[in-house]
Formats: C-alpha cells, structure tokens, sequence
C-alpha cells in the first residue's frame, strides 16, 4: 500500500488551505491571514469532531421512511434477495461509482459514500483514510507489531487480539471514526531476512502463517452470537500472492516480476491465502502489485477468477493493492490502455479498486466493448453483499449489535493489559549465561535480574526510550506509551543514555556510555532498527547492526561489572555472531516491535516476573548468506548447480546465526513421547496401480487418503522453579522424493505449566493433509516409507505403507 501518516495528510491539508489564502490574501496584512487560518483550523476541528458523532450506513429508515420499501432494506429477507434487488436498481453510473474504495454511493436510494480503505494490522490504524482518531478517541489498543506476536505460538492469543481489535474498530465505527473493512492480516512468507516488510508478517513458515492468519481472521470477523453469515468487521487476506520485495538494490515492488516455480507457490506462498478462506472464512482477500510469472496478479484470470473464486471459494471480494492498477500500466506496460487495464482486472475476478481507476475508466472500457455490463455487477454483487454481511443495510448501526459500544470500550485497562501481555508473550531469549564476574558473589545467569540487587541500573541505546519506535508500520495513535526506559525505571533506579542520536548510529558515544555503564550494577542495552531502516518501500541491503552499534555495544560490555543485557528492537533478524561470542554479553532478548506496553512487557522478562516462551518465527542468517543470496531469487529449495543455499528452515542447511523455533525460558522443559505409532497405512482401492507396482507416494486426493489419521501425544514436564509456558513444536522430516523439505512444521502446542508440573501435548496428524509434501507440478502426495517426527526435544520414526 501507498502509505502516507494521517497526520501528514491533514498537515498536507492545513499547508495546501494556508498557501491559498496566502495567495489569495497577500495584500493583507499577516495578523488577520494568520487569525483566518486560526479561525480555519478551528471549525475544522469542530466540524470533524460533529460529523464525528454519526456513522455512516445505509437505509436510514428513521430519517426516511420510504426507504423501508425496498427490498435491499428488508434485514427479513436474504442476503442474495437484497444484493440483487439493490443492484438492479443502479444506473451503470452509480455502478461505476461504487467500484474504488472512495465509494460515492448513490443518494438517491439513501446509499451514502463509503470508505472500504480501514487498516487493522496490530490495533486500529490511522494507515487508510477510513480511520480518524480525535479528541473522542485519541487513541486505540497498540498490539505487539505482528511478528513479535506471531512469536508467542499461541493461536488462542492471536485470535482474542482480533476479537479486540474488531471491538475497538466497531466502536470507532459507531462514532464515524473508522470504517467496516479491514484490510489486514499481511500473510505473506517473510522470505528473505531482508524485506522491508517482514514485520507484518507471522515469519518464514506457511504453517504457521497459516494459522496466525485464519485466527486473526477469526477473530476479526466472528461475532458473538455466532452467525455465520454476519460480520463483526470484514477482514482481508493480503498480498496476494508471492509478494515479498518492495525496493531492493533499486528494484521495485511497482514493477518486480517475481519468477516462482509451481512446487514453491503450492506449498510456501499460497497455503496461508487458502487457509484464511477455508479456516477462516475471510472476506476478502487483496491482490499485490508485482508480477508473477509476467503476470500482474491483479490481472491474471487464474489466480483470481480460477483460484481464489473457484477453487478455494472466497465468500467476499478480490480488491487491489492501492494503485495497482495504474502501476499495471505505468510502471510494467502491461496493458496499452488504461481501460485494457481495468477490463482485463475486471474480467480477472476483481471486484474492487483502491485507488480511482475503475470509476475513471470503466464507463468507456464498457463503451469500446471490453468489459461487460453483468461483470460489473458480479463485482458489486461481492461488494454489497459484504457490506450487507456487515449491517450497512440494516439502518442504524447503535440499534444492532454492537450497536452499544463506543469510545469508552477502546484503550481499556483490560485491552492495554493484553497488549502488554502479548509483548510479554513474544519476547524471545537468544541467549543466557552465567555472568562470569563475581557477580553479588553468586553464581547466576544474566537474566532475570533481581531488582533488590541493582541499585543502578544502565539503560543504553538509542531504543533505550523509543516510544513511536515500539509500534512498528501500519500503527495507529496508541492508548498511551511505557517506554523500555519507563518500564524498568518501575523497579530499580535508572541511569539513561541514549549512546547514538539515532539507530543508525553513525558516530556512538562511546565515552559517554561506558563511563555510566562502568558505575551500575547492571547493563541493559536496547539496540536494533526501526522504520528508517526497514519498512514499507525500504527493504535493507545488510543485516548487521547499522553504523556504530556494534562497537557501543561491545564497548560498554568490556567495562561492565554485572549484569550485560542486550535488547534488539527490530522486525526482522540479524547477524549478531560478534554478541552471541561476546562472553561479556550475558543475555540477549529479541522483542520486535512490542507495541505500546512494549517497555514494560520487556521489564516483566528481565526482572523475572514473567518467564519467557517466544521462538524466532523466523532464520537469523548470517550477513555473508545476503551477501551471496539476490532478494529477487525467489526460488526456496537449494540449487547445488549454482550453489543457491535455499530459503528458510525448510530448505536451508548452511549456518544461521539463530534458527527458526529458537528461544530459551528461565525453566527446562522436559519431553517423553507417550503415544505415537510405528506404522500407518494407507488403504487403497482395489485395483490401484500402486498394489501392482513400487509407488514412492499416494496422490491425498484419492479417497482412501482422507480419513487416515494419529494421534502423537507427548508429556512435558516444566523442570524449573518458575511457572511458565512452552511451545511444543510437531515437524516431520519427510522421505526425500521430490526435492522435499528436509523438515517441515505440521503443528505446534502451546502448554502453561506451573513448576514441577506435567501436561499433555496433544496432536491429531491427519496423513494426507500433514504429512504430505507438493510435487513440481503442485500436486499433494503422500510419499511411502520412513517419515521423521520431531516433537519436542525427541525423534520418532514412523513408516507410511499402503
Ligand atoms: C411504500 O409503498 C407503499 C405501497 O406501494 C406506499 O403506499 C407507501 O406510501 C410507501 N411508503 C413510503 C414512505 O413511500
Ligand atoms: C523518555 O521519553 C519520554 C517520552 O518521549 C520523555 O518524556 C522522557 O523525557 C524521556 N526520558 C529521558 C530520560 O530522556
Ligand atoms: C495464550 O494466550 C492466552 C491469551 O492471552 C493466555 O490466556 C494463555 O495462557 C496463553 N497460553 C499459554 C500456554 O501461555
């Protein structure tokens, strides 16, 4: 999406206006222009705060009785009852008007303008211009930037921050400050350590992303009452598909032609876009700006039309990435007309654009015979219905469900309260060791750090007190701020420095630092990156830490006396070797971007209070892999030709710095394997080749594939003397035919246990779904012989036969 801060749109604005009457006023003098802009600026305000009060809907019956004669108003009928009536009614002007995000309705049928354009990736955002945030709601719940989430491994986590973000986002609704439509979760795979846009993601692994994805959709858009067919809010699957480079080296997203052979999107790109609509019944889903194959997704009649509406069955619409549509033909001179453009996207599948070139150009595109008429209304008939889904059409909105919430359910104690525990939820331990040092004349490991201990405590780096920093890209204004400074200054007494004037540290203050390190009893270091080094449209070149950060680091460590504590703030991974060596580094925490409460989420960990059980969602590589690898390569097995070293756990071998599934706790967790079998077999159908000859597999859409099915439980037990939880992962190493993965996740199992107790993890392997790999040509088999478990901390091998 083409991004621009709210707050600069209405700076924008506020200058625009001002150069104006500038203009317009100049023989005046300054006193009275300057109180007319006052005077301005002031009934703005006020009109924005009135218009504010009042949603925006359809069939406002109690203002217009006549309304409540057609049919589309008629909350008895059916949803397709209504779509179609509503959508006989339009003029094709009307229609045309309808198609962009700024949608203009059509008054005379007491349909108003509406805007589709609402973002909700981590909390309410002020990303799309849907949403407003004023003196009536300053601010929403700032979540944890979703990779840091996703590290927590808790899907029930991931679906209750959806069902809250929902709550605020309908409350926000209630008093025309945001909209119905969220175009958020981003399930694209993060695969290369590089992009820009890693944060937004769940991480490297389709599994996981996955079910991040269905859950976050879930709990976007389940409402209470559990009607299937209405919507809390309509949420949005995105980019669709094999989006994962914005601007590297001078390459852009705009015009990047991304070359995926058929096995990669089939088993790494397009199973999290399949699961958000089969798991988690999305609403929609939006197609990205790059190409595929030669093919802008948002005009290829496969994708859309063929996958996403035939074969997967999406019950909503297909909207574009904001301009993709001028990018088809500006940038990638894809089509030679721009109403080429919108008739080859329309007649693909889409239903809506971001951006105005559908209401620009399909009134003459339908004139020179491109497009038709009955496509038009199929792309209506998907939007409506989603509206209609959503209560648009149901006429007052705070006389329906929901219709009772409003500022005083955003920001409350108990939603910023998860916030701050999914920071707590993510965090992930890289490292902990013990301080060699004589430290209060104990042997002890670096973290938790015993506040009664520390009498002064150094906080260094220049995200020592980030504020904005924590919340990452599509945030919106946050509830209030705990900075990690803040959150720590809470137990123990605080000296503070900030060591560069910004992360990408181009001279540290060396000195300075070591000098109010060397005085504490203990160091915390909170380093890393943020949106001007990664971020929407900036992907990195390096990842090493940027300019100095490394030696401040290394630095303060050498003169520390206790404690060393290194924090990385950052969306995606590093090449940290130098502080994983460091015997002056004790600990190393990674916390993302943790959102709003993220300084006293971090406190929590480090002082012990809550035990940490994030994993890395995603590979640390080394910096010498970047330098080999080109982002643009798509490609995610390895190719010992050209000595290409592959993508991600499942298919790399060479050295990490950290691996995906990393991350310690101040407990030990110990497995045993209670129940799994040796052998499954597969029945076939008599007659099948395969009782004739060797098969290496079984194609899982034959039906005997479909209802074999085991249970694999493991007993875990928390060794230490804290409560705490653990992630159990399941993998399964896969007999190698058809250049498998060498390992890949079937499922994980998040366990709360008190100290010294035991618990169950509990998995139910369906075969032909989780155990099966995709061929070169895409197509899902089973293969026959030995397949490797992973659970936990053990190996089980288990035979496949038929
Ligand atoms: C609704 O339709 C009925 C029957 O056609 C008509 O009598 C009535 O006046 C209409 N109501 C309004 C408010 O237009
Ligand atoms: C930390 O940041 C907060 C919020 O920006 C600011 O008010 C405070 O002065 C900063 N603390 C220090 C020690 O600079
Ligand atoms: C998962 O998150 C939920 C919601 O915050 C929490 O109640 C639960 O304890 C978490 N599960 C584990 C195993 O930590």
């Amino acid at each position: 999406m083409l991004t621009i801060p709210h707050s600069l749109i209405l700076y924008a604005e506020v200058i625009q206006k001002t150069k104006t009457q500038m203009a317009s006023h100049s023989q005046h003098s300054v006193f009275p222009c300057f109180f007319f802009i006052l005077l301005c600026h002031f009934l703005l305000n006020i009109a924005r705060l009135v218009s504010a009060q009042k949603p925006v809907f359809a069939c406002d019956v109690d203002s217009n009785p006549g309304l409540a004669n057609y049919t589309f108003c008629d909350k008895s009928l059916d949803i397709k009852t209504r779509v179609d009536d509503l959508v006989k009614r339009l003029t094709l002007e009307e229609k045309i008007g309808c198609l962009g995000d700024a949608s203009v309705g059509a008054g005379r049928l007491g349909i108003p303008k509406y805007e589709w354009w609402s973002e909700a990736l981590h909390g309410v955002s002020y990303t799309g211009p849907g949403v407003h945030f004023n003196s009536l709601v300053p601010g929403a719940t700032s979540f944890p930037q979703v990779i840091l989430t996703a590290a927590s491994f808790n899907e029930s986590l991931f679906e209750t921050i959806g069902k809250v973000v929902s709550t605020e986002a309908r409350a926000m609704y209630n008093v025309g400050l945001a909209g119905l439509t969220y175009w958020s979760p981003n399930v694209n795979i993060f695969r290369d350590p590089r992009w820009g846009r890693g944060q937004e993601t769940p991480g490297e692994d389709p599994t996981l992303t996955s079910k991040y994805g269905a859950a976050y959709v879930r709990g976007l858009q389940q409402r209470d009452d559990g009607d299937k067919d209405r919507l809390k809010v309509a949420s949005c699957c995105k980019h669709y598909t094999a989006y994962d480079v914005d601007n590297w080296k001078g390459i852009q997203r705009y015009s990047f032609n991304a070359l995926v052979t058929q096995q990669d999107m089939d088993d790494t790109f397009q199973p999290p876009f399949e699961t958000c609509i089969s798991e988690g019944n999305v609403a929609s889903v939006m197609c990205s700006y790059n190409q595929v194959n030669g093919i802008p997704t948002c005009g290829d009649p496969k994708l859309l039309a063929g996958t996403i509406r035939g074969k997967w069955n999406l019950n909503g619409y297909i909207v574009t990435d904001c301009d993709s549509l001028e990018v088809m033909f500006d940038n990638q001179h894809y089509t030679k007309t721009p109403e080429e453009t919108i008739a080859l996207s329309l007649n693909s599948g889409l239903d809506l654009n971001c951006g105005s070139w559908l209401q620009k150009y399909t009134q003459s595109a339908i004139q020179q015979g491109l497009v038709q008429e009955s496509v038009i209304d199929r792309a209506l008939t998907n939007n409506f219905a989603t509206l209609m889904r959503l209560g648009f059409f149901d006429g007052d909105p705070t006389k329906l469900p929901y219709g009772n919430l409003g500022p005083k359910d955003v920001c409350t104690p108990a939603n910023q309260e998860l916030a701050r525990e999914a920071a707590r939820q993510g965090i992930v331990m890289l490292k902990n060791t013990l301080v060699s040092k004589t430290f209060q004349g104990a042997n002890s490991y670096g973290l938790p750090l015993s506040p009664s201990s520390i009498k002064s405590l150094a906080v260094i780096g220049p995200n020592a007190n980030a504020t904005h920093t924590m919340l990452g890209n599509y945030e919106g204004s946050p509830c209030k701020y705990v900075s990690p400074l803040q959150g720590l200054a809470v137990s123990v007494s605080t000296v503070y420095q900030a060591g560069c004037s910004d992360v990408s540290c181009g001279t540290a203050q060396v000195e300075e630092a070591k000098k109010i390190a060397a005085g504490a009893d203990a160091v915390v270091l909170v380093m890393g990156s943020d949106q001007s080094i990664e971020r929407e449209s900036l992907d990195r070149n390096d990842i090493t830490l940027p300019g100095q950060q490394a030696t401040l680091i290394t630095q303060v460590a050498s003169v520390s006396k206790g404690p060393v504590i290194l924090v990385i703030m950052s969306g995606g991974g590093w090449d940290i070797q130098f502080a994983k060596d460091d015997p002056n580094i004790h600990s190393i925490l990674w916390v993302g971007f943790p959102g709003e409460a993220g300084g006293a989420a971090i406190a929590d960990v480090i002082f012990g209070l809550h035990n940490p059980s994030g994993r890395l969602p995603m590979t640390w590589y080394p910096q010498a892999y970047v330098d080999k690898v080109p982002m643009t390569n798509m490609n995610m097995r390895p190719d010992p030709a050209t000595g290409y070293p592959g993508r991600t756990y499942r298919f790399y071998t060479g050295p990490t710095i950290y691996k995906f599934g990393d991350g310690l706790s101040y407990s030990t967790y110990e497995h045993s394997l209670m129940e799994a079998p040796q052998t499954i077999s597969i029945p076939l159908a008599e007659g099948h080749f395969c009782l004739s000859s060797n098969c290496l597999s079984v194609d899982t859409d034959e039906q005997s594939c479909s209802n074999s099915s085991f249970n694999v439980h493991l007993k875990v037990k928390n060794n230490g003397n804290m409560p705490g939880s653990h992630t159990v992962f399941l993998f399964s190493t896969p007999p190698s035919i058809h250049n498998a993965p060498q390992k890949h996740l079937l499922g994980f199992q998040k366990l709360h246990l008190i100290a010294q107790a035991e618990g169950l993890a509990k998995f139910s392997v369906d075969v032909c779904k989780h155990l099966s790999i995709v061929d070169e040509l895409g197509k899902r088999k089973v293969a026959v012989g030995k397949h490797v478990l992973h659970v936990g901390d053990l190996k089980h091998s288990l035979t496949v036969r038929i």
